[in-house]
């Protein structure tokens, strides 16, 4: 398996690879997990399959598994906003229901800003999300409008505005 980028503790990141199909699909049908997103209905096995594989083809590292001791337990999700220069990212979490509450989707958020220290990174989170947004804030995000959260590069670069441009891909 691919070796970590960041640490918290016992939870790390790694590059999504092809052996992690099967696992991120389950874990978007599990129920309730998709019932704050744009489009709340669980992805078929074939859409799930070219979403997957069009994730992989990206150049940077779009989809970061996240593991407790070796064990993957869900997905953090990047989506580069504003252009191929800037480092300002929308980022999605989804941790497998049978680990929630035990402080893996922070330590994950915390792991996130430290492989990219230079980055902007924005979330969208319905205000009914409380789960979501206890878990950006306690990760150091801050929020910016009524839906929205930022968290400034940890290398104390810049902050751009963050524009939703429409093509946010919620798969
Ligand atoms: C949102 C999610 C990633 C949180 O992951 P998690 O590992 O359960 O979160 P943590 O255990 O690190 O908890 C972080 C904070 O959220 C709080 N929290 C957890 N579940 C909660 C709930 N159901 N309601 C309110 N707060 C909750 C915790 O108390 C903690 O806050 P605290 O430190 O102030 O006590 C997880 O619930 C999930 O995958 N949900 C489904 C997908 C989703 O909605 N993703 C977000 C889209 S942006």
């Amino acid at each position: 398996m691919s070796s970590a980028v960041a640490h918290t503790g016992d939870v790390h990141l790694r590059a999504a690879d092809e052996s992690d199909l099967e696992n991120t699909l389950a874990w978007q049908r599990e129920p309730g997990t998709r019932q704050y997103f744009r489009q709340p209905n669980p992805p078929t096995r074939a859409k799930h399959e070219a979403w997957f594989r069009k994730r992989l083809s990206r150049p940077e590292p779009a989809l970061w598994i996240v593991e407790v001791a070796g064990q993957p337990v869900g997905t953090v999700r990047l989506d580069a906003r504003g252009g191929p220069d800037c480092a300002r990212y929308e980022v999605s979490i989804l941790i497998a229901s049978a680990y929630r509450g035990k402080g893996i989707g922070v330590k994950a958020l915390n792991c996130l800003r430290l492989a990219h220290p230079n980055a902007n990174l924005v979330a969208t989170i319905s205000p009914e999300n409380k789960a979501s947004i206890a878990t950006f804030i306690r990760a150091g995000f801050r929020q910016i409008a009524p839906e929205y959260y930022e968290a400034r590069p940890l290398s104390g670069g810049n902050a751009a505005d963050y524009t939703r441009t429409g093509d946010e891909d919620d798969n």
